[in-house]
């Protein structure tokens, strides 16, 4: 403190000059590319992830509602699961879910590997259970190639199964967005619009919750802090984790990284387009109305945040053998 106001009685006086702008004075800090442990291990992640076997119906995979080429969602209000089962809540992106303080709206497992066990077990997700896809695994000779060769054992479980799943999910990062080159000192990379949204979403609040490197995801706040939500979601956030009172209404907040491609929004997926995020932000969380020039100034400040997609090849799956449970797509 009393360095910085030493600073700034010399800048004052016009003795040093100014210091550049540095990331670190910025409530959001660019994103780091991701350099794997273990690549075998990513490439066994990958493989499941888009391997519909397992889920019950044999259809449904990580993918077909983290479509990781829609932004690592499925961009529906609410995902469809297991014989079209309706979801609750609309399905956050795996982009850069690494950086979560906890993974799901309302955090209840506490990291990557802690969640991915859940929708394969998940009657209205993939339907399915942890033994039957491990048996469905087991009975595949290129993955128990796989498995010894990330885990030095062809021994499957699904302890290997959700780790394999995590250290792929861990590289689905986004660097290198306009925004991250603009905090990195490219100054061209953003227009005046672009940064006069960035100014806005500053000064009017927006960055106390949304901040860190995935511009939220950090932190558990209530949603509707001015006026309370009006939703036909049963859902209530946190509280269905801890029991109190004062976490109803508590959700994490979602990252902004790539939030152009991530529409609907919401956990009830209510708002179709970011336009009217950002009005139902500025009125429930900060009790202000933005102007149509202020919104699409946010707006376009926000669509900065797109970063470079996940790029690889396809994943071939290994064919099932006579021995692998078959599929029961309707039952
Ligand atoms: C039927 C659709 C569906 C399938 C299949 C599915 N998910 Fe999800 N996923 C969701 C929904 C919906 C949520 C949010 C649930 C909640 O918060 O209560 C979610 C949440 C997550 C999250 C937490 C992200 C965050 O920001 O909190 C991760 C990570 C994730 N899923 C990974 C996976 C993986 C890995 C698989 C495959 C094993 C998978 N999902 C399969 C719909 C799906
Ligand atoms: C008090 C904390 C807080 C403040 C301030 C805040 N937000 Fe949010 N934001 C949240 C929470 C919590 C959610 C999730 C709410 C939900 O889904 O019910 C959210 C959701 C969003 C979403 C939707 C993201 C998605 O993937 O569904 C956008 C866009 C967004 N905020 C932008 C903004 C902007 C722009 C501002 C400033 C005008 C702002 N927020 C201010 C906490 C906050």
């Amino acid at each position: 403190m009393i360095l910085r106001a030493l600073i700034v009685s010399l800048l004052a006086v016009g003795t040093i000059a100014a210091p550049p702008a540095m990331s670190a004075d910025e409530p959001i800090q660019p994103i780091e590319a991701h350099k794997p442990k273990n690549e075998n291990m990513v490439e066994l992640g990958k493989m499941l992830f888009f391997d519909p076997r397992l889920s019950k119906s044999g259809f449904i995979s990580c993918n077909s509602c983290h479509n990781l080429s829609m932004g690592g969602s499925d961009n529906l209000p609410t995902s469809i699961g297991h014989k079209w089962h309706q979801g609750p809540i609309s399905a956050p992106t795996v982009l850069n879910s690494s950086l979560n303080l906890a993974q799901f709206w309302d955090g209840r497992a506490k990291d990557l590997k802690d969640q991915a066990g859940g929708p394969i077990a998940n009657p209205g997700e993939m339907g399915f259970s942890h033994a039957l896809a491990v048996d469905v695994l087991r009975s595949i000779p290129e993955y128990r190639a796989r498995f010894k060769q990330a885990f030095g054992s062809d021994q499957i479980d699904i302890g290997k199964v959700t780790d394999a799943i995590a250290a792929f999910e861990e590289t689905l990062v986004t660097p290198d967005s306009r925004f991250d080159k603009w905090l990195k000192g490219d100054k061209t990379a953003l227009t005046q619009t672009e940064l006069e949204g960035y100014k806005l979403f500053k000064e009017s609040g927006c960055a106390s919750c949304h901040n860190g490197p995935a511009v939220g995801g950090a932190s558990y706040q209530k949603m509707g802090v001015h006026e309370p939500y009006k939703t036909a979601s049963k859902v209530e956030g946190r509280f269905s984790v801890t029991g109190k009172d004062a976490d109803r209404f508590m959700f994490k907040v979602p990252t902004l990284r790539n939030v152009e491609l991530t529409y609907p929004y919401f956990h009830d997926g209510a708002a179709p387009t970011l336009e009217d995020a950002v009005n139902t932000m500025g009125r429930l969380q900060l009790g202000r109305k933005f102007t149509k020039d202020e919104n699409a100034k946010i707006v376009a400040f926000l669509k900065t945040l797109t970063g470079k997609q996940p790029e690889f090849k396809l994943p071939v799956l290994p064919p099932s053998t006579n021995e692998t449970p078959r599929p029961k797509p309707f039952e």
